[in-house]
């Protein structure tokens, strides 16, 4: 499973770059308004992050607009970018015709807030290069996430679309990734991906037992000194 950073903080992405681990990045408008980012920055500041991660990395920028037409225009000014710019469109009536647009254009679309295995079908369908499963925010209204996740993995992997399958798409994001868990489930049931924000990715790389191992070995390292 391939791991993308979910962030529009510039600081973070080069972080999970130098670690060699990067396969991708997501933003959208909370994680702009976050670090303090303005409309009339966004462009420039999606152009920042393509540089950072070099150009075959994907980074998704996602569009403020809400009629197919307005899509397709800030899809095409935003792929126009940078060559790996990925459009990221919610999942709506006009998201779907705005999509099969784009990908005839040779244009990718991340397709996000997917909470369903027919939405999910539907993105493909259309020819979104990559669909987003949202797990966290099932949590958070007591619904189990990660079934949710492995029904629409399933359902999607078993056909295929006629877009994309050069690339090894439509590929699967688990979104809304709010543990080391959530991770390991997403890779256990077959996800392609899982875009994790950067204190998530932290936690990942850190166990117990590991930060305890570490603090034997430098007391025993401590020991060995001594005795020299
Ligand atoms: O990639 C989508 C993700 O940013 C949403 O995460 O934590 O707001 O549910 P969250």
């Amino acid at each position: 499973m391939k791991f993308f950073i979910d962030t529009a903080n510039l600081d973070e992405i080069k972080q999970a770059s130098e670690w060699g681990i990067l396969s991708g990045v997501t933003t959208n408008p909370s994680l702009y308004a976050k670090i303090g980012g303005k409309l009339a920055d966004f462009e420039d500041h999606m152009v920042k992050i393509c540089h950072i991660v070099g150009e075959d990395v994907p980074v998704s920028a996602e569009s403020t607009a809400t009629t197919t037409e307005e899509m397709v225009a800030e899809g095409e000014r935003l792929a126009a970018l940078a060559p790996n710019i990925v459009v990221k469109l919610p999942v709506c009536e006009a998201s779907l015709p705005a999509t099969h647009a784009l990908a005839q254009k040779g244009i990718r679309v991340n397709m996000t807030l997917v909470f369903s295995a027919p939405q999910a079908l539907l993105a493909a369908r259309a020819g979104a290069r990559y669909i987003s499963p949202f797990v966290g925010r099932f949590d958070d209204i007591g619904d189990d996430g990660l079934t949710q996740l492995e029904t629409v993995v399933n359902a999607v992997k078993n056909f295929d679309y006629g877009y994309w399958e050069q690339e090894g798409g439509p590929e699967i994001i688990t979104a809304s990734v709010r543990t080391p868990n959530h991770v390991t489930q997403a890779a256990l049931m077959g996800a392609d991906i899982a875009t994790v924000p950067f204190a998530a990715l932290k936690k990942c790389v850190h166990h117990p037992l590991t930060d305890r191992g570490l603090e034997l070995f430098e007391a025993d390292w401590e020991k060995v000194k001594a005795q020299a």
